[in-house]
């Protein structure tokens, strides 16, 4: 049986995880309730402090986009290898099985189509959430947009606020308008200010000088797959990322898009939780994408 002194060598106690109090594998979050910190290790794993989620929040702006048009037989088989899915509640509700007990960064905004303007302006209610059993609620933020961005922090204030009562942590998406400049300058403001607000949690995008934008963010920064990629350069985005100091991926397209979902998924799993170099990965992507066949 393992004593107080174990505890302040941080013991693992059997589990393979470092247990003890003086350190959280969470950036950001020594400070919050056992609640929160219960929520973000179900998504950031505490040895590796990484996440892969799978996003397929996608359809609630494009409808049944490539890829995303039957949930149930495309994505339905990869969440076996994701950390934590993103997704809506009316996907969550229809097509994922409750039993297959993923943590869920469930997307909890809502607003306009890719028809009109992009502009999500409302949130849901936080007993919803509840009783979703939600992990993280996702928000997002248009950052330098001139017409949506007031109401979109504003959105992820609220969040923050009803979110923080039941200890439930938010995580900020920055989307970009396309009249911003996507560098670190901007993603470094974007992400900063979704941490300001009280973001547990930011997803942003890659870019030249990422070091800078995931160290000037006090909580976890995951980056965005964007369009999709040839197989091995999303594999690259994925190793430079981490390497520059994302605390992992939140991924869609480069993913479900993919000549071979499954391999993909797992390929990306393993540069972010094992840190295989762009070309292992992509062999590993390539030999499993040949069982396959
Ligand atoms: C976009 O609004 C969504 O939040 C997506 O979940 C996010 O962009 C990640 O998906 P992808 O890797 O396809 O960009």
């Amino acid at each position: 049986m393992a004593d107080l002194d174990d505890l302040k060598d941080g013991s693992d106690f059997g589990l393979g995880v470092d247990v003890s109090h003086q350190a959280f594998h969470v950036k950001g979050a020594s400070n919050l309730p056992w609640g929160m910190k219960d929520r973000l290790s179900r998504i950031f794993h505490p040895t590796t402090r990484k996440t892969v989620m799978l996003a397929f929040d996608h359809g609630f702006i494009m409808g049944p986009t490539s890829g995303l048009e039957r949930i149930d037989l495309s994505i339905l088989p990869l969440i076996e290898y994701a950390d934590c899915i993103m997704c809506t509640r009316g996907i969550l509700q229809t097509t994922v099985p409750p039993h297959i007990n993923k943590p869920v960064c469930l997307r909890s905004d809502g607003g306009t189509s890719i028809l009109t303007e992009l502009n999500d302006n409302v949130l849901m209610d936080i007993e919803d959430a509840i009783r979703l059993n939600v992990s993280a609620m996702a928000v997002m933020l248009a950052i330098g947009d001139p017409a949506y961005e007031a109401k979109t922090v504003a959105n992820l204030f609220q969040a923050v606020d009803r979110a923080s009562r039941y200890h439930i942590p938010v995580m900020g998406v920055t989307a970009v308008g396309k009249e911003m400049i996507r560098d670190a300058r901007y993603f470094g403001l974007a992400s900063r200010i979704c941490a300001e607000n009280g973001a547990s949690i930011v997803k942003t995008y890659y870019c030249e000088g990422f070091e800078k934008v995931a160290a000037a963010c006090p909580v976890p920064v995951v980056i965005a797959g964007g369009k999709k990629l040839p197989e091995k350069e999303a594999l690259e985005l994925c190793y430079y990322a981490i390497n520059d100091g994302a605390a992992g991926v939140d991924m869609g397209r480069n993913v479900f898009q993919s000549s071979s979902p499954a391999a993909m998924i797992q390929a990306v799993h393993a540069v972010v939780h094992e840190r295989l170099t762009p070309v292992q990965a992509y062999e590993l992507f390539i030999d499993l994408s040949n069982k396959e066949e």
